[in-house]
C-alpha cells in the first residue's frame, strides 16, 4: 500500500514491557517467502498441518495477486526474527462508497504468543490504516481475542459479506472514525485470493 514505515516500541509500554524489542513493519516486499513460512510454521502447529498448507498458500496467493492499492501487510519483528504478520487486503461494497479493509490472516510466533504482540501488531496497524483513511476493519475470527482490539460482533445486514459464513459470530468490525459503525450497502467483494468458499 505504501513505503516501508517502523517503528520501535519501548519498553515503557505496558504491553511491550513484557516484549521488550518489538519493531513493527508496514511493508512486505523482498520478505514474501519469510511471511508465508511463517504463516505456515504457526497454524501447522496449531491446527495440523493441512491447516499449515491452507493458510501457506493463502498467504502467498494474497501476497502475489492482490493489487497493492488493496494491499497491507503489518509486521512484528524481534531483533530481527520475523514474529508476527497481519496481511489486511481491500474489502469493496457494490453501493457504499466507504473505504474498508478485511484482515485475514494474522498470526504470532508459537513461542511469542501470549506475550501481548497480537494486539501490539493489530493496535500499530489499525492506526496506521485510519491515518490513511481506512474508514472500517473488518475480520473473520475469534472475537475473544479481537474484542481486546475494537472489533465487535456485527451482522452481515450491517456488513454483506463475499461469502456465506460458516461460522457467523465470528464475524466482527469496527468503525476506524468517529461515527459508529452503520450498516454498509453490499454486495462486498474481497480480495481474488479469499474468494474461495473453503475460508469462509
Ligand atoms: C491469535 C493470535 C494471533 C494472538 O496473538 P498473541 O500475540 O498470542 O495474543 P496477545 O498476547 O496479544 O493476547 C493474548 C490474549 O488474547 C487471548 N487469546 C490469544 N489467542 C486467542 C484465541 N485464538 N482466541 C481467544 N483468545 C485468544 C489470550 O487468552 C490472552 O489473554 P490474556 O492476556 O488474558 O491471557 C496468536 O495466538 C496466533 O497466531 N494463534 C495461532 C494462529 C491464529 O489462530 N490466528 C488467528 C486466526 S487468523
Amino acid at each position: 500500500m505504501e513505503s516501508l514505515r517502523s517503528i520501535w516500541y519501548a519498553p515503557d509500554d505496558p504491553i511491550a514491557l513484557r516484549f521488550t524489542a518489538m519493531q513493527i513493519t508496514q511493508d512486505q516486499v523482498g520478505r514474501n517467502d519469510q511471511i508465508v513460512q511463517l504463516f505456515r510454521d504457526i497454524f501447522a502447529a496449531s491446527e495440523g498441518a493441512d491447516e499449515g498448507a491452507l493458510i501457506h498458500a493463502l498467504s502467498r496467493d494474497l501476497l502475489t495477486t492482490t493489487p497493492m492499492d488493496d494491499l497491507s501487510v503489518f509486521t512484528a519483528e524481534d531483533t530481527d526474527t520475523l514474529c508476527g504478520c497481519a496481511i489486511f487486503t481491500r474489502l469493496r461494497f457494490a453501493n457504499d462508497p466507504r473505504v474498508a479493509f478485511l484482515l485475514s490472516p494474522m498470526a504470532v510466533a508459537t513461542e511469542h504468543q501470549g506475550k501481548g504482540v497480537g494486539q501490539k501488531l493489530l493496535t500499530h496497524a489499525l492506526n496506521a490504516l485510519r491515518d490513511e483513511g481506512v474508514q472500517v476493519a473488518v475480520t473473520y475470527g475469534d472475537p475473544n481475542f479481537y474484542s481486546r482490539v475494537g472489533f465487535a460482533p456485527v451482522s452481515t445486514h450491517t456488513v454483506p459479506a463475499p461469502q456465506p459464513l460458516n461460522m457467523p459470530h465470528g464475524w466482527i468490525a469496527q468503525s476506524l472514525t468517529e461515527a459508529p459503525l452503520s450498516p454498509l450497502s453490499g454486495p462486498s467483494t474481497c480480495a481474488p485470493a479469499l474468494n474461495n468458499p473453503e475460508f469462509w
